[in-house]
C-alpha cells in the first residue's frame, strides 16, 4: 500500500499533560476549519475551553458543537477581524461569559493566487485587512483583558512565503510580512504586562484553499480535475519538502500549545518555523 505524502501523516501521540490548560479560555480566529481548527482540537484536548470566531456563524459552531460531543469545552462567536468595533464586542462577550481570556490566537486569513498587475484596489485591501488589521484588531481588543489578569499570550499565525517572496501572492506576503514586524514590535510593548507574543509560521498544510491553489483550471465540462491536484501535492511533498510530506494542522497546533505552556513562559518576540524545512530548501522562483 502507498502511504500519501499528503494526508497520512500520523498522528503523533500528545506529548502535553492531560489537563494542561483546565480552566484556560482561548479564543481562535478562524478556528472553524484548517489549521485553526486544528489547534482548537489540541487545545480543547488539553482541558481550555477554546471560542471559535469566524464570519460564517454556522462554520464555527459547527466545529464547537464537534468538540463538545468529543468530551471538550468550546462555544462559537461569529466576527469579521476587519471590523473594529464587531471586534471589540467579541472580546467583550467572550470576556463576560469566561472573565478571562488566556490565549489568543489570530489564526483567521484570506488569500488567493492573482497577479499584482491586475490585483483590483479592493482585493488588496480585502487580504491586507483579513490578515494584518485583523491581527492588530483582536490584540488590541484583547489587551486590557489580559493585562488586568496580570498577563497572557497571543499567537500569531504567520507563514514563510515572504522570506524569499513567492509571486502571485503580494497581498499575503506583504500582510504577513505586517505581522512579524506587529510580533517583534508589540511582544517588546507588552513584556511589562506579562503579555507574551510570538509567531508560527507553518509551511503546506493541504486545508481547502491549498487544495484549491492545486487544482488545474476546471475542464471544458466544468469538473475539476481533483486527481491532478493531488498527484501534484503529492509531488511537491517528495520534492519540495525536505521532510517528506505535508504537514498537518496538528503540527502546527503542538507548537502553539508549547508556545501557550509554561514552556514558552520565557519566550516573547519569536517566529517559530514548522514547516518540515521546506523555506529554506526552496528555490528562489518558487
Ligand atoms: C483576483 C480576487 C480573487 C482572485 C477575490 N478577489 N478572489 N481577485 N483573483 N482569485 C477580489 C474580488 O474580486 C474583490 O475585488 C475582492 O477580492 C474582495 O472579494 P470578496 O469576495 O468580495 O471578499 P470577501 O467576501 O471579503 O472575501 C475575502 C477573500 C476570500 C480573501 C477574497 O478569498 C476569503 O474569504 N478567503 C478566506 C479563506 C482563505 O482565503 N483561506 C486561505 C488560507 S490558506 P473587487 O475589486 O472585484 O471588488 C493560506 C495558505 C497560504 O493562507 C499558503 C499558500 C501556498
Ligand atoms: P482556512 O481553512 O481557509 O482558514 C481561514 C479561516 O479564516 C476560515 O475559518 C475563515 O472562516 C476565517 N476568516 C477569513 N476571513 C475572516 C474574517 N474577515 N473574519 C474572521 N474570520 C475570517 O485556511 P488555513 O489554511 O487553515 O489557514 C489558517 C492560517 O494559516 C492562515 O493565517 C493562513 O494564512 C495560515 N497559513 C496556512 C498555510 C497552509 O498551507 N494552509 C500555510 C501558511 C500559513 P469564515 O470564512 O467563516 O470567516
Amino acid at each position: 500500500m502507498t502511504t500519501s505524502l499528503v494526508t497520512d501523516a500520523t498522528p503523533a501521540p500528545s506529548v502535553f499533560r492531560a489537563g494542561l490548560f483546565d480552566g484556560h479560555v482561548a479564543l481562535i480566529t478562524g478556528g472553524g476549519s484548517g489549521i485553526g481548527r486544528g489547534i482548537a482540537d489540541t487545545l480543547a484536548s488539553l482541558g481550555a475551553h477554546v471560542v471559535l470566531a469566524s464570519r460564517k456563524l454556522e462554520r464555527v459552531q459547527a466545529a464547537a458543537t464537534a468538540i463538545v460531543e468529543a468530551g471538550g469545552h468550546a462555544s462559537a462567536i461569529a466576527v469579521d477581524v476587519r471590523d473594529p468595533d464587531m471586534v471589540n464586542r467579541m472580546i467583550a462577550d467572550v470576556h463576560e461569559m469566561h472573565g478571562r481570556i488566556d490565549l489568543l490566537v489570530n489564526n483567521a486569513a484570506g488569500n488567493f493566487y492573482a497577479p499584482s498587475e491586475t490585483l483590483s484596489a479592493n482585493a488588496w485591501k480585502s487580504v491586507i485587512e483579513i490578515d494584518l488589521y485583523g491581527t492588530f484588531f483582536c490584540s488590541q481588543a484583547v489587551l486590557p483583558v489580559m493585562r488586568a489578569r496580570g498577563g497572557g499570550c497571543i499567537v500569531n499565525i504567520s507563514m514563510t512565503l515572504h522570506y524569499r517572496g513567492w509571486p502571485l501572492m503580494a497581498h499575503a506576503t506583504a500582510a504577513k510580512a505586517g505581522i512579524d514586524a506587529l510580533t517583534r514590535t508589540l511582544a517588546l510593548e507588552w513584556a511589562p504586562y506579562g503579555i507574551r507574543m510570538n509567531a508560527v509560521a507553518p509551511g503546506p498544510i493541504p486545508t481547502e484553499g491549498v487544495r484549491k491553489a492545486f487544482t488545474p483550471p476546471p475542464s471544458a465540462e466544468g469538473v475539476p480535475d481533483l486527481f491532478a491536484a493531488e498527484k501534484a501535492m503529492e509531488s511537491y511533498g517528495r520534492n519540495a519538502i525536505p521532510l517528506q510530506r505535508w504537514g498537518t494542522p496538528a503540527d502546527i497546533a503542538g507548537m502553539v500549545a508549547f508556545l501557550a505552556s509554561s514552556a514558552g513562559a520565557w519566550i516573547t518576540g519569536a517566529i517559530m518555523v514548522v514547516d518540515g524545512g521546506e523555506w529554506l530548501a526552496k528555490p528562489p522562483r518558487g
